[in-house]
């Protein structure tokens, strides 16, 4: 019967006789079920992925959290409103953390390290157009980030970043800068307490008075150092503190590559890329980020200093390019240069070597001639006896760590003074200063917090000390 049907009506395709007819079924899957099918099944990501985690998600303070204070929220919200997370993340992964590359990322962002009400909105971004910056404290001191918010290219000529000259004013500049050099938890705060400890040192040792704040150094002129308050101790040697900032291992280490036209060339291209934003054009000193910084960029002109200053020679010029100069703008560029190059051209810029179309030759390099005494003191300091970074026990006071990071070259019995006769210094000294100013950040920013009536973790989590990443 059915295979009669079939064959009769002509109302489907042909089917062999015994075969079950296609029931006549109405589609269910109309063009609103499947709409709100999708909606349902859209809504349910959403919840799962977007409004669970937000509700639910709230780990508890990792223990490098700190809070953030006043001065840094008004930072912080103006770097929200300017989108300075366009260019720049706010949080730093396992793939980030090397020494070299480009900049310093210390350790690896937790959960925990975006705790409490200051974190909202998140500042994460996901581009890296500049580098990331959640570990951006303490790493340079506050007249460098001055410079280069003015205008980024008095730092590093070949910068994309935009210039904020006509963005802020001087008050919201400094917002802005306690913003970026506290934002990093306790252990960026550890370190901006050691780049204000080097500051009060280098200004003091070298007469020095503070720098210019906000955008003052861009209309003033290029601070000097003020010999006449300046009473070096007589029975010390006059470079000892300034040498205290150099490893020591580097003190006595010759540049290992030939002085050729070659090199010099090569060095004198670095210069111009890397260094002219402060020292200047002619290596003067006087490059248009200059006045912004106390201690001032330093000159290279004297042929004097090139062949005979006591901290001059070619390895603790290497040295302070590798590392920086804490408390001064001079930065550290890491192993991103080609340093040993440059070193060998600086000593050739009293001879001209800057002006334009001149190819500098061998014969304009000036030899390092450190005098006897020089020479004798630095040897009888080099033993690896009594030098901290060789000793076995291994340092785990973190304000230790930090005072031999800013003064590497200070072996745990040394006892100088600054060249103003009266300020000591000593890694105990600068652990006990760096201490008193890293717990100051610390619990201005908790009572700032807590007034502002933020939510915040059990008070013992403030007491749990700060850690250097990379060292523990
Ligand atoms: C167009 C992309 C861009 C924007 C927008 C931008 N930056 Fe940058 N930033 C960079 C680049 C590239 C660098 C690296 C070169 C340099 O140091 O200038 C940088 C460097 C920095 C550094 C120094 C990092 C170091 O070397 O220690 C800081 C701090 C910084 N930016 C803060 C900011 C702030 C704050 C804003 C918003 C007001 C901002 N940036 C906006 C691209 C950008
Ligand atoms: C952001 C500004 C800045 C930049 C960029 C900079 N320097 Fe410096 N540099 C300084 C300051 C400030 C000092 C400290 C001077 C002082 O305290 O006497 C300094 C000191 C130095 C010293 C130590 C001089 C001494 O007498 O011990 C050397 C060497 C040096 N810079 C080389 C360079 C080279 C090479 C470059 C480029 C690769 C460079 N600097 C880039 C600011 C800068």
């Amino acid at each position: 019967m059915d295979g009669e049907r079939t064959q009769t009506q002509h109302d489907g395709p042909e089917r062999p006789r015994g075969w079950a007819p296609h029931p006549r079924e109405q589609m269910l899957i109309t063009p609103l079920v499947a709409g709100l099918g999708g909606l349902l099944a859209f809504f349910t990501v959403v919840f799962i992925v977007v409004w669970l985690p937000i509700h639910t998600f709230d780990p508890p303070a990792s223990l490098d959290w700190a809070p953030l204070s006043d001065q840094a929220v008004k930072g912080r919200n103006l770097f929200a409103q300017n989108g300075c997370y366009v260019c720049h993340s706010g949080y730093s992964r396992p793939q980030d953390v090397r020494e070299s590359l480009y900049f310093l990322y210390p350790k690896v962002s937790q959960p925990g390290d975006f705790y409490g009400s200051d974190q909202s909105p998140n500042l994460l971004g996901t581009e890296r157009t500049g580098p990331d910056l959640s570990q951006e404290s303490g790493w340079h001191p506050d007249d460098w980030q001055r410079a280069h918010f003015y205008d980024p290219r008095f730092v590093d000529p070949l910068s994309l970043m935009p210039p904020m000259k006509s963005l802020f004013s001087d008050t919201q500049i400094e917002q802005l800068i306690t913003f970026v050099e506290t934002r990093s938890g306790k252990s960026g705060l550890l370190r901006y307490a050691g780049q204000l400890y080097s500051k009060h040192v280098v200004t003091t040792n070298q007469g020095f008075p503070q720098p210019y704040t906000g955008f003052q150094g861009a209309h003033k002129p290029i601070l000097e150092g003020n010999d006449k308050i300046l009473n070096p101790p007589k029975d010390q040697l006059e470079e000892a503190p300034n040498l205290a900032q150099i490893d020591r291992s580097y003190w006595l280490s010759a540049n290992p590559l030939p002085v050729t036209e070659e090199n010099l060339l090569r060095g004198k291209e670095v210069f111009l890329q890397r260094c002219v934003g402060c020292h200047g054009i002619a290596g003067d000193g006087k490059g248009p980020g200059a006045a912004f910084m106390s201690p001032s960029p330093a000159d290279f002109t004297s042929a004097d200093d090139a062949c005979c200053g006591g901290d001059t020679g070619p390895g603790d010029f290497y040295y302070r390019i590798l590392r920086g100069w804490p408390g001064t703008g001079m930065e550290n560029f890491g192993d991103r240069l080609d340093i040993w190059r440059v070193v060998l051209f600086v000593k050739t810029i009293p001879n001209h070597t800057l002006r334009k179309n001149v190819v500098p030759e061998p014969k304009d390099y000036i030899v390092w001639q450190p005098s006897k005494e020089l020479i004798a003191w630095l040897k009888s300091r080099q033993k690896p006896t009594g030098n901290a970074s060789f000793s076995k026990k291994a340092v785990t006071d973190p304000f230790m760590q930090e005072a031999m990071r800013v003064l590497p070259g200070l072996a745990p019995g040394d006892k100088f003074l600054l060249n103003d006769g009266k300020t000591p210094l000593s890694l105990d000294d600068a652990a006990a200063g760096i201490k008193a100013i890293y717990q100051d950040l610390l619990d201005r920013a908790w009572n700032e917090a807590r007034a502002r009536g933020n939510k915040l973790p059990p008070e013992v989590q403030k007491a749990i000390p700060p850690t250097v990443p990379g060292q523990q």
